[in-house]
């Protein structure tokens, strides 16, 4: 059989990433604007993104940072906290500032120190955004210290998710880098206001890949990859076709320092090669036809938001990922660091 050795897709966008902020996001930057025409952007500074003259001031920022010629759109996040206001949050989406509100339940993950403590507290935001159409990204995990780490995503869908969408039917809501069947078929069995992202490491790794053989904190990221069943099953809800299930890649860089550490930070710097690897994965599940639609086309949809004009071009190619990144005066171990991949974006 002859392989595909080229594939061109509408131009995609990057439905969850971290750009930092500072020397950070001038360093890694140009990876996500060379791939994606737009992404949505964490809110997860220090300190957080949680008003409109902040989002702006850091949209700005990033605007800044990019070449003249390029045509790069972030869509800025609403950092929600026990204090958020409504009519600040409705403000914001309004005045085309914010795209969306981010829940992270209070420390969780990097940076959500001020986060959510119980939802009962955001009622009168969700509310208002149910009403006036503005997407709930959520980061679904528990952070009850009984509940094992491996289990908090799903523990997280019987105790708050399922109560949330049945409280808030007409609210948009984006189950953030799913990692488990269970969310994949949360998402899969709710109304079509429930959709999800799915980053490229929970579709190539299980838990064995920072556990087996030594600790390897380069593929440390929150929620943590799961045992291969899952991996399995969300890499079926990817190349499915539905179009609840969407590319967002998590990625989230931090210096060699932070996680070569005695208590190393989650997140996966991911963007060099993000569409690359997603690439991977469609062709692997032999679905190279699925993926415009994964990568350019539901998140859009979901969103209420114009497709891409424009195309990128992978071929497949042996590509060489370097081993360290020289980034923002330090270095960054990049997802794939050191490993050969298949694919190349060529224009
Ligand atoms: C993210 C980060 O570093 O900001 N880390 C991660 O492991 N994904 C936070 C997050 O999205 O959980
Ligand atoms: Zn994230």
């Amino acid at each position: 059989m002859n392989q595909q050795q080229t594939i061109t897709i509408r131009r995609p966008d990057d439905w969850h990433v971290h750009l930092r902020d500072g020397a950070m996001m001038r360093g890694v930057l140009g990876y996500t604007a060379r791939q994606f025409a737009r992404a949505i952007v964490m809110p997860n500074l220090s300190p957080p993104v949680t008003d409109v003259a902040a989002a702006e001031s850091y949209r700005d920022s990033i605007l800044a940072a990019l070449p003249e010629a390029s045509t790069f759109r972030p869509l800025m996040t609403c950092y929600l906290t026990d204090d958020s206001d409504p009519a600040e949050v409705a403000r914001g989406f309004a005045a085309g500032v914010f795209t969306a509100a981010k829940l992270y339940p209070a420390n969780a993950t990097t940076n959500s120190a001020h986060g959510v403590t119980a939802i009962a507290n955001i009622m009168p935001v969700l509310e208002c955004m149910q009403q006036i159409g503005m997407p709930l990204l959520v980061h679904g995990e528990v952070t009850d210290h009984n509940v094992d780490i491996f289990d908090r995503e799903a523990v997280f869908i019987d105790r708050i998710m399922t109560k949330l969408v049945r409280d808030l039917p007409g609210l948009k809501v984006v189950f953030e880098h799913i990692t488990t069947r269970e969310a994949a078929q949360f998402v899969a069995s709710s109304s079509s206001n429930i959709a999800a992202t799915i980053t490229p490491q929970h579709l190539q790794i299980n838990r064995n890949a920072f556990l087996a053989g030594g600790l390897r904190p380069h593929f440390y990221c929150l929620p943590v990859a799961k045992r291969e069943e899952h991996r399995l099953a969300l890499r079926k809800a990817a190349v499915s076709g539905s179009p609840k299930y969407f590319l967002g890649t998590d990625s989230a860089p931090h210096p060699r320092g932070a996680k070569e550490s005695s208590c190393g930070c989650a997140g996966i710097f991911n963007a060099p090669h993000a569409l690359e690897s997603y690439a991977t994965v469609f062709d692997e599940e032999n679905a190279l036809d699925r993926l415009e639609a994964f990568a350019s086309e539901h998140g859009p949809r979901f969103y209420g938001l114009p497709l891409n004009e424009g195309t990128v071009t992978l071929e497949r190619a042996e590509v060489q990922v370097p081993e360290v990144m020289a980034i923002a005066g330090g270095e960054i171990v990049p997802y794939h660091a050191g490993q050969t991949i298949g694919w190349r974006m060529v224009g």
